[in-house]
């Protein structure tokens, strides 16, 4: 940034040794990004153009960054959320591998805008945001820069549906690729990354036992299924509360409790929202919780939880450990916070672990390829990932896995793509 007369804004360069061994484990598991690596490499699909990146910068993001660099874009990065950057990791792309990075850990929201502002100085033809907050500060803030770009990707479910909700007004001014819809990103990141990720962080945050504690589950989508089933495997006693009639009763054949969040929140020792929602733990689920209950949010914005609501019902706060927060609540009971409210496996923990992020980023690689090779006959909306780029990527993990699967018959393909056979 031009404060600091260096075009990155790190905690601290002198990391990045850590930050490279860090990105080492966590690429010996991302064998997907690997193989497009390997062709991105000899192809450059990305060549010549500008590439601003708003990622949770950790140690898998930075494998995805050195690919697309690899693939011949200009790439620059800052954060998507202010508590989620791995500083080591920030250093080591900066210092080590020449990607200007624009991210340091527990930044305030005056600097979590400035580095958003400092990717976009940077003339970005493409765009790879998780949120959509990139996205959003150009068309807002930057609409001059518009006109060099030729479309971007969107990692998240919130960031979709924002892109999406700009799509309808006509407020989108380039096309782009939602790689959450990607069967390969949600069925497994959102799931089974979420699931096991979220645990760890409230685990490393507060090292209490799961078994036998009351989990709470705020919303049964793909996160929600994945924290649900993950805490019942440690032993809890999940219950989840839901807006969805379908979704409640799926969560309710899956094995768990339904009730509504007022009630849930009377015997719970822990609630994890993931909806995407604002204010799902407000005033009123405060009043009934009991002493001592744990709350925190794996959801996307840090507003799932009402902070400002519980602040007016407090009385003194303190720090007890790393990522937590007592509040002594006026009706003489305590509560627990984790990581302001924060995705937590990001905040306390380190993400999703790489074996997942490798389809996710293997998505993103393959978006922004298809991004470049197709932009001129997309519209300015909101696209899925082609069903080939999904199956092509599950098929490499697969193989990765040394799995390999039954292939259909001529026979069946015949039977299957018929219509008049049956008995
Ligand atoms: N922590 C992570 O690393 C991570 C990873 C992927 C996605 N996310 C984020 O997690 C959030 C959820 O993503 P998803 O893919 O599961 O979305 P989803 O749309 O599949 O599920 C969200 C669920 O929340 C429910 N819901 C909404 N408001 C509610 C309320 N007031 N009370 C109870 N339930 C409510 C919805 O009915 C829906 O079933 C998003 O913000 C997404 O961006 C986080």
């Amino acid at each position: 940034m031009s404060t600091s007369g260096k075009d990155y804004d790190v905690k601290d360069i002198g990391l990045a040794d850590r930050g490279l061994l860090r990105m080492e484990w966590a690429g010996s598991e991302m064998p997907v990004l690997k193989l497009i690596q390997e062709r991105f490499r000899r192809e450059k699909p990305l060549a010549g153009l500008r590439l601003s990146a708003c990622l949770h910068v950790t140690s898998e993001t930075a494998n995805l960054a050195v690919v697309l660099k690899d693939g011949g874009a200009d790439i620059v990065m800052c954060a998507s959320n202010p508590l989620s950057t791995q500083d080591d990791v920030a250093a080591a792309l900066a210092g080590e591998h020449g990607i200007p990075t624009y991210a340091i850990k527990g930044e305030d929201e005056t600097t979590y805008y400035q580095h958003i502002q400092a990717a976009l100085a940077h003339r970005p033809n493409l765009t790879m945001d998780d949120g959509a907050d990139l996205v959003t500060v150009l068309h807002t803030q930057k609409p001059e820069l518009l006109q060099n770009v030729v479309g971007g990707t969107e990692e998240t479910t919130t960031g979709v549906i924002r892109l999406k909700a700009m799509a309808k007004d006509g407020a989108l001014k380039f096309p782009v690729i939602a790689v959450n819809e990607a069967m390969t990103k949600h069925f497994f990141d959102n799931r089974y990354g979420t699931g096991q990720s979220t645990l760890d962080g409230v685990i490393r945050a507060t090292n209490i036992l799961l078994a036998g504690k009351s989990v709470v589950v705020v919303g049964y989508g793909w996160c929600g299924r994945g924290v649900a089933s993950r805490a019942k495997g440690m032993g809890s006693n999940v219950i989840v509360t839901e807006v969805d009639p379908v979704r409640a009763l799926e969560a309710l054949m899956d094995g768990f409790q339904v009730m509504p969040l007022v009630e849930a929140a009377k015997v719970a020792d822990i609630i994890i929202t993931v909806t995407g929602n604002l204010n799902v733990i407000d005033s009123q689920h405060v009043e009934t919780l009991k002493d001592g209950a744990i709350i925190c949010n794996s959801g996307h914005f840090n507003d799932e939880i009402n902070i400002p609501a519980i602040e007016a019902q407090t009385t003194a706060k303190r720090k007890v450990r790393d990522f937590v927060e007592e509040f002594s609540l006026s009706n003489g009971r305590k509560l627990y916070i984790l990581g302001e409210g924060r995705l937590i496996n990001l905040a306390a923990a380190e993400g999703h672990p790489a074996a997942v992020m490798d389809m996710s980023f293997a998505n993103q690689a393959l978006a922004a390829e298809y991004m470049v090779k197709n932009a001129k006959e997309l519209k300015n909306e909101v696209y899925v990932v082609p069903e080939e780029i999904d199956r092509e990527i599950a098929r490499l993990k697969l193989a990765a896995m040394g799995v390999t699967i039954d292939a259909l018959t001529a026979e069946q393909q015949k039977y299957l793509a018929s219509w008049d056979q049956g008995t």
